[in-house]
């Protein structure tokens, strides 16, 4: 039996296979619950304090939303309105808050500030995106998956094409190789997971059985996937001067129809973090759009607006994993 009471959340690493393939059917087991009308607070009386020092609309409406669900309440701090960062140590910080909250959820930059916070707390700590690592993510991507595969996870495979060297593409190898999965990072080689990345996967794939493909070379990437997954091309926190470089070296690992063609698959799926550069919808987009004449970037909207794309399922997806997270952490 898998028991996670106490424990952070900060990296897929900290988990077995087995515990977190618990929290993905347990939140399979809550998101039921919860159409079904039958869903048990567990959390009544609990407070969780929600730091976000990067903006966020889903991962911030997911903690809100699971607590809310489970009788919990919550508090918002961002950078602006809280001492976090320029005026209090993330020690200190973390001392105060574990006072006077049951847990914390923690978004920012550095991995070693979620770690240092989770060190100090004294309660558990939830990472809600690092530059490295975005695991709560991880869970709702591998329901979301299992829900629109009928395989067993083991022979599900799935591919990942962008920039690799941060949160997203950092997760999604290391996660399938926790798993056991068949993962495949398509991105030019100055993109793939830092090498110390690449080397834990390695050593979890050797355990698990899980298949670990890097390649520059789409077609590769995603022959035979069951899932194609992406990301944007610049994250939060990086300068806009990246964008040039970024465009000229992913704009062949977009995902276009002809993408999802050479999966081979027709039932192959498109997943998306969010938010997506797909159209011309936002002011970004549009910037983009005057300056370097593309109607989008890592996916076409033909793609994201297809009915193979599960992008929405992932969002929602997001809540019903969080509240997993906190339920088998606080109650
Ligand atoms: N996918 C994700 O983390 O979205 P937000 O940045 O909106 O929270
Ligand atoms: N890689 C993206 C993920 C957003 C959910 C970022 O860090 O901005």
């Amino acid at each position: 039996p898998v028991d996670l009471k106490g424990r952070h959340f900060l990296k897929e690493l900290d988990f077995t296979p087995e515990e977190f393939r618990h929290l993905v059917e347990f939140a399979a087991e809550l998101k039921s619950a919860k159409k079904a009308g039958t869903e048990q607070q567990r959390l009544r009386g609990r407070n969780i304090a929600l730091v976000f020092e990067k903006t966020s609309t889903r991962t911030r409406s997911a903690f809100e939303v699971a607590a809310a669900d489970q009788g919990a309440s919550t508090t918002y701090l961002d950078p602006s309105g809280s001492q976090i960062g320029h005026k209090e140590s993330i020690k200190d910080t973390a001392r105060v808050l574990g006072r006077m909250f049951d847990g914390i959820q923690y978004r920012g930059h550095g991995q070693a500030v979620v770690e240092e916070l989770a060190a100090y707390a004294g309660v558990p700590v939830w990472n809600g995106l690092t530059d490295e690592w975005h695991p709560t993510q991880m869970l709702a991507d591998v329901l979301t998956m299992t829900e629109h595969n009928p395989k067993p996870l083991a022979e599900i495979s799935y591919a990942y094409l962008g920039d690799a060297r941060y949160n997203m593409g950092n997760s999604l190898l290391v996660t399938g190789a926790l798993l056991g999965m068949d993962v495949r990072i398509a991105a030019p080689r100055a993109m793939w997971p830092h090498t110390d990345v690449v080397g834990q996967a390695r050593e979890l794939a050797a355990r698990t059985g899980a298949r670990i493909t890097l390649t520059e070379d789409v077609e590769e990437g995603v022959r035979g996937a069951d899932h194609v997954h992406t990301d944007v091309w610049v994250s939060m926190g990086e300068p806009k001067e990246v964008w040039d470089e970024r465009i000229t070296l992913l704009k062949p690992y977009a995902v276009t129809a002809e993408v999802m063609r050479a999966t081979g698959n027709p039932q192959a799926t498109f997943l998306h973090c969010l938010p997506a550069f797909h159209d011309l919808g936002t002011a970004v987009g549009r910037e983009i759009h005057a300056r370097h004449g593309l109607d989008h970037l890592e996916v076409s909207d033909e793609v994201f607006e297809s009915e193979r794309s599960v992008v929405f399922d992932q969002a929602e997806n997001r809540m019903h994993t969080i509240k997993a997270v906190l339920v088998s952490t606080l109650a």
